[in-house]
């Protein structure tokens, strides 16, 4: 399975047979290295409501055909703009054609501003669980750092982590280096950082604060082969 970022939240994951974003936020990602146009994903996974994470799901499902899993709130509103969604809910697992998608929890908020629509209520922000080919990958959404990131680590065997080290929004270095300490992962990537300038950050600081994962420090379009 090859694991992909491109900056802020994006992660690409490609399986055997499916590909899959999490998080696409292309339009207005000064750092990221995809465009809109070239990508054909299978599925898109949503973390939460805020533009900075469905990003430009409605054009690229739109184009694709892709599902759509998102927080149930999320999911119906992108249900009414004509996607194929999927809603669900934390805690609530489901094994996809892709791979079985779980929600976890995520100390956030969530809703979406849209220039026609307002104010859209998105549900719980979450955390992804994501597994395919026998792999786990983590992805912690936007999110502080939480005691039950110890019963996720306890309850998975996390191939690969993706954990926000931006501050300002979200965990900072610190804090996701404790994270990584709860969640207890092989591999650790940070994301959502220097995207903009609130959460401008140093990922080599974050490295040197996690003690136990590898920490890989992505650039756009690294991979991690798992
Ligand atoms: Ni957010
Ligand atoms: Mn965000």
């Amino acid at each position: 399975m090859q694991v992909s970022y491109h900056a802020h939240s994006i992660v690409k994951i490609k399986t055997g047979n499916h590909t899959i974003l999490i998080d696409p936020f292309i339009t207005g990602n000064g750092l990221t290295d995809l465009q809109v146009a070239n990508e054909k994903p299978d599925a898109i996974l949503l973390t939460h409501a805020h533009n900075d994470h469905v990003g430009d799901t409605i054009e690229l499902a739109s184009n694709s055909g892709a599902i759509v899993v998102a927080p149930v709130e999320l999911a119906s509103y992108l249900g009414s703009k004509g996607l194929n969604t999927v809603g669900m809910n934390l805690g609530g697992a489901k094994e996809f054609e892709f791979g079985t998608v779980k929600f976890t929890k995520a100390f956030h908020s969530s809703s979406y501003t849209s220039e026609e629509d307002g104010v859209i209520y998105g549900g719980m922000p979450a955390g992804i669980l994501f597994k395919a080919e026998g792999k786990t990958i983590y992805h912690a959404g936007d999110t502080e750092v939480f005691g039950d990131m110890e019963i996720i680590g306890k309850m998975n065997d996390i191939d690969l982590a993706f954990v926000p080290i931006g501050d300002f929004f979200t965990m900072g270095p610190e804090d996701a280096a404790y994270a990584v300490g709860l969640l207890n992962p092989k591999t650790v990537v940070p994301i959502h950082y220097n995207t903009f300038p609130p959460i401008k950050q140093d990922p080599e600081h974050f490295k040197k604060l996690v003690e136990k994962a590898e920490v890989n420090v992505l650039q756009a379009g690294g991979v991690i082969d798992i």
